[in-house]
């Protein structure tokens, strides 16, 4: 699976040191509230995990299952939810994703949840890749800034795979262009 990797992007360490940062950053933030982080699977589940060991406050945590890539390394541009929604209700929701790309995935789950009546919406995300944008969406908690190349690994996948390695790679041209 190593094999694969052309180069190692954020590794293990800078993982570590950007979700502290994060953690440190949504815990002073919401001092003296109780946020509810939403995890968007399944991409987001070892950043939302690593995250919320360095958050200090009271918090809860829901999931929600959303995707909007079929395949190969382009995104669809169709956003599909499935399973039970979180009752968000009067709660101040953090949407947790592992990246932010053409910014559909969140612009959706960020309407659904304003329309179920959430007290405040922010979004935290490990990865910002700004040139894939459509629309103007915009993160409040950025872990880094995505190169614009195809990367995978730390929750992130091609066809499924790579999204065990524990740290984020970009992916070999040879692999995806067979
Ligand atoms: C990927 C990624 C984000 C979303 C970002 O998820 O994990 O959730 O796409 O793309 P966007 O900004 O272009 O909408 P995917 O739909 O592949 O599902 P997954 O999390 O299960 O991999």
């Amino acid at each position: 699976m190593n094999n694969d990797i052309l180069k190692v992007c954020f590794s293990e360490n800078d993982i570590l040191e950007i979700t502290k940062r994060l953690g440190k950053e949504i815990s002073k933030d919401y001092e003296g509230k109780t946020p509810m982080l939403i995890c968007l699977l399944k991409g987001a589940v070892p950043f939302m995990s690593d995250l919320c060991k360095q958050i200090t406050i009271p918090m809860t945590q829901e999931f929600l299952k959303v995707s909007s890539y079929h395949g190969g390394t382009a995104s669809s541009g169709i956003v599909n939810v499935r399973g039970d929604i979180p009752e968000v209700k009067g709660k101040d929701v953090i949407l947790v994703e592992d990246i932010l790309d053409t910014g559909r995935t969140l612009a959706l789950v960020k309407k659904l949840f304003l329309d179920k009546g959430a007290k405040s919406i922010k979004i935290c995300v490990f990865l910002d890749k700004p040139e894939g944008r459509v629309n103007d969406m915009r993160a409040d908690y950025i872990g880094a800034i995505c190169p614009n190349e195809f990367v995978v690994g730390y929750g992130l996948d091609y066809n499924e795979l790579y999204r065990n390695l524990p740290y984020v790679g970009v992916l070999k041209e040879e692999v995806y262009s067979k």
